[in-house]
């Protein structure tokens, strides 16, 4: 199983933000970037025109993570932007599996996401119409959170559901992911890390995803 780890900028020098892509550029494999709109979570951070921007400036490719209400409205014009991976949220969306739908339609691999107290039922329906299942591991809206252990079963489920699948699901963990919490995400059947305080806010965090990387495969499920 490969391992991907995806830091987020959203604890980083938002007003540097192709200069912050650029210090994880060697190691990471994909950037997160976390979009909010101050309606379905509790913070605002940047939207289209800002991510459209940056992906002319890094070579990165990007996650976006979008946490905002109507996402069948906004999500595949992050595709069409040139985001490599757009996740949208199955309590916001009306139609999940369009919005997967209309996200690979639109050229990048579809991710769903799920809150913490949000069943791994919600997305039976859409689960052959994406590629990724993005397990939150806080609630939503903050970096620097702790990492929420209760959901681990969740994520145990969500690799179930992708080893089930016809097509190569990948699992994401977001939220609280650093050197003491990635082993059991892991264990857990995660394969795609996003960690945003743990790398921005270590010295070298080029060499923290390589940290990260590599716990995550000693501790990976055979
Ligand atoms: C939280 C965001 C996360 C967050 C992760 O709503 O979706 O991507 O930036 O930050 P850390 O790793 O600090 O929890
Ligand atoms: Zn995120």
């Amino acid at each position: 199983m490969g391992i991907r780890i995806s830091p987020s900028v959203l604890n980083s020098d938002l007003a540097n933000l192709a200069g912050e892509v650029r210090r994880i550029a060697a190691t990471a494999d994909w950037v997160h970037l976390d979009v909010m709109d101050n309606h379905f979570v509790p913070n605002l951070t940047f939207g289209l025109p800002v991510v459209e921007s940056l992906l002319s400036h890094i070579d990165t490719p990007a996650d976006c993570h979008l946490m905002i209400d109507d996402p069948g409205r906004w999500d595949p014009a992050y595709a069409e932007a040139g985001a490599g991976s757009v996740t949208f949220h199955v309590e916001a969306a009306r139609n999940p599996a369009k919005v997967a739908r209309d996200i690979r339609a639109a050229g990048a691999r579809a991710g769903i996401a799920l809150n913490p107290g949000t069943p791994i039922d919600a997305i039976a329906e859409a689960i052959e119409h994406v590629d990724m299942i993005l397990v939150m591991t806080v609630e939503p809206g903050f970096g620097g959170q702790a990492f929420r252990a209760d959901v681990l079963p969740k994520v145990r489920q969500a690799r179930d559901l992708a080893d089930a699948a016809d097509v190569d699901i990948w699992v994401q963990v977001d939220g609280g992911v650093d050197l003491g919490t990635i082993e059991e995400c892991a264990a857990a059947g995660a394969d795609t890390f996003v960690a945003g305080s743990a790398v921005f806010r270590a010295e070298d965090p080029a060499e923290m995803v390589e940290l990260l990387r590599a716990a995550a495969e000693n501790a990976a499920r055979p």
